[in-house]
C-alpha cells in the first residue's frame, strides 16, 4: 500500500532526481503533482529540474563521498537517476545498507552506467541478439577487432557516453583512427575503452517504453506502450513519434526482449528500451531505466506521459499506458554558444495546428544543444511529424 505525505512536513514523502534535466523536470513536476517532497540534484546550479522542485543541490555526481554525503543530509524515501554518470557502487552500498532505495535498483543503475554492463547482460547473460561487438582499449584492439570479423561498416562508441559524443562510422580502414581518437575526445569519463560494434542495416529503430508497475494483486506487473519511432543524427535524436507501425511478429519479439531485459534489472519504473529492426527480425540496442529522450514525445501522444508513468511507478501506484492519439516530437537545438538565450518565434510555433513546446530553461546554450522541444498531435503520425518539425523551425533562439 503507498501512503502520500504533505511536503515540508514531517510525514512528506521524499524523492531525490540524481540529475535534473529536462527529462528529471518532467518527472519532478508530475512528482509535484502528487504532493511528493522533491530534490533536484545536478552539476550545476539552475538546471531545468532544480527550476520546480522544493530543494535543489549542486554537487559532482559521479564523486562517492559527495553523493553519500548528499543522501544521509536529505533521507530521500527514493533515489531516481536521471543520468548514467553517477557514482553508482556508492548507491549500491547505500541500498544495501538499507539508507535509500534506488530506482529502479543500484544494480540496474550500475549495469546501465557504461556501454559494457548492459551489453555482456543482454547479449551474454540473457543470450539476446545485438549487434556483434568487442571492446577494445587501444587503436592496435580495435584494428584488430575489425579484421577478425566485425567488419566494415562499424561503429565505435566511447564505453562511456551518451548522445552520440565520440561515436563515429567506420566504413573502411582509412577510417580507424580518426574513430579512435573522436571516441578519446568524446568519452564523458576518459576511460580509453570504446565499444566497437558491427553496423546494423535496419529498416527503423524503435524505443519500447516498458513499466514495472505494481499492479491490482499486489506483484510487479510489466506494460508496454506503443512503439516509439525515432531518426538520430549523429547519435543524437531529432525526432520521434508514436506510434511506430511495425509487423506483428516484429512487435512481439521486441516486447519479449524488453520483457527479459526488464525483468532481469528488476525494480519499479519505467525503462527506455532501444531496438533495431529489419523485416521480422529485432536486435537489442540499449536500455534506459528511467525516460527516454525520445519518449518526450508521450507528452502529447499518452493519457499518462512517461514522466507521469516514472512517477506513479516508483510510487507504487497504477499505471495506463494507453495511447490517447498519434504525435511526434521534433527537437529545438540552442544553434548558438551564450548564457540566458532568447527565443523568438514562439507564438509563430504555437499557431501550428494541434502543437505544444517544451523550453527547458537551460542557463547555457550550445551550437547542438538540445534547449527545447516542439511537440505535434494529428490524424496521423505524418501529419504530426509535419507539424512538428515545423513548429521547432518556427522557434529561433539567439543571443539576448
Ligand atoms: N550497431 C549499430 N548499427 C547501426 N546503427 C547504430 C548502431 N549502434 C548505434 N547506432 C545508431 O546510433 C544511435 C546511437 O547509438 P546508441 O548506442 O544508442 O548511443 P547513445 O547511448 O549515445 O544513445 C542509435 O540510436 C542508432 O541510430
Ligand atoms: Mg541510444
Amino acid at each position: 500500500m503507498t501512503t502520500l505525505g504533505t511536503p515540508l512536513s514531517s510525514h512528506a514523502t521524499k524523492v531525490m532526481l540524481l540529475g535534473s534535466g529536462e527529462l528529471g523536470k518532467e518527472v519532478l513536476i508530475a512528482l509535484q503533482r502528487l504532493g511528493v517532497e522533491t530534490i533536484a540534484v545536478d552539476r550545476y546550479d539552475n538546471a531545468p529540474g532544480q527550476q520546480v522542485a522544493h530543494h535543489a543541490r549542486t554537487i559532482t555526481m559521479s564523486d562517492p563521498a559527495q553523493l553519500k554525503a548528499l543522501i544521509e543530509a536529505e533521507r530521500p524515501h527514493l533515489v531516481v537517476p536521471e543520468i548514467e554518470a553517477i557514482a553508482t557502487p556508492m548507491l549500491e552500498e547505500l541500498e544495501a545498507a538499507g539508507t535509500v532505495r534506488v530506482i529502479p535498483t543500484a544494480r540496474a543503475a550500475r549495469l546501465t552506467m557504461d556501454r559494457e554492463g548492459i551489453r555482456v547482460l543482454a547479449a551474454e547473460t540473457l543470450g539476446l541478439p545485438t549487434s556483434p561487438y568487442k571492446f577494445c582499449n587501444s587503436l592496435e584492439e580495435l584494428q584488430a577487432a575489425i579484421d577478425a570479423g566485425i567488419g566494415y561498416p562499424c561503429i565505435v562508441k566511447p564505453v562511456m557516453s551518451s548522445s552520440g559524443k565520440g561515436q563515429s562510422k567506420i566504413d573502411g580502414p582509412a577510417d580507424v583512427k580518426k574513430a579512435w581518437d573522436y571516441a578519446m575526445a568524446g568519452g564523458r569519463v576518459s576511460h580509453g575503452r570504446v565499444i566497437v560494434e558491427g553496423f546494423i542495416d535496419f529498416d527503423y529503430e524503435i524505443t519500447q517504453l516498458t513499466v514495472r508497475a505494481v499492479g491490482a494483486d499486489g506483484q510487479i506487473t510489466t506494460s508496454f506502450c506503443d512503439p516509439i519511432g525515432h531518426v538520430q543524427v549523429s547519435g543524437d535524436y531529432v525526432e520521434s513519434w508514436q506510434p511506430h507501425p511495425m509487423h506483428p511478429a516484429a512487435l512481439e519479439k521486441s516486447r519479449q526482449i524488453a520483457k527479459a531485459v526488464t525483468d532481469n534489472l528488476g525494480g519499479q519504473g519505467l525503462f527506455g528500451v532501444e531496438l533495431f529492426v529489419k523485416g521480422e527480425k529485432v536486435w537489442f540496442s540499449e536500455v534506459s531505466p528511467r525516460p527516454h529522450d525520445t519518449g518526450l514525445v508521450t507528452l502529447c501522444t499518452q493519457h499518462q506521459s512517461e514522466f507521469e508513468l516514472h512517477a506513479r511507478a516508483i510510487l507504487g501506484l497504477p499505471v495506463d499506458t494507453s495511447l490517447r492519439n498519434p504525435g511526434a516530437s521534433a527537437v529545438i537545438y540552442g544553434g548558438v554558444e551564450a548564457q540566458g538565450i532568447v527565443f523568438d518565434g514562439v507564438e509563430e510555433a504555437l499557431r501550428v495546428p494541434g502543437t505544444d513546446l517544451r523550453l527547458f530553461g537551460k542557463p547555457e546554450s550550445f551550437v547542438k544543444r538540445r534547449m527545447g522541444v516542439a511537440l505535434a498531435r494529428a490524424e496521423n503520425v505524418d501529419a504530426a511529424r509535419a507539424n512538428a518539425k515545423l513548429a521547432a523551425s518556427k522557434v529561433r533562439p539567439r543571443v539576448a
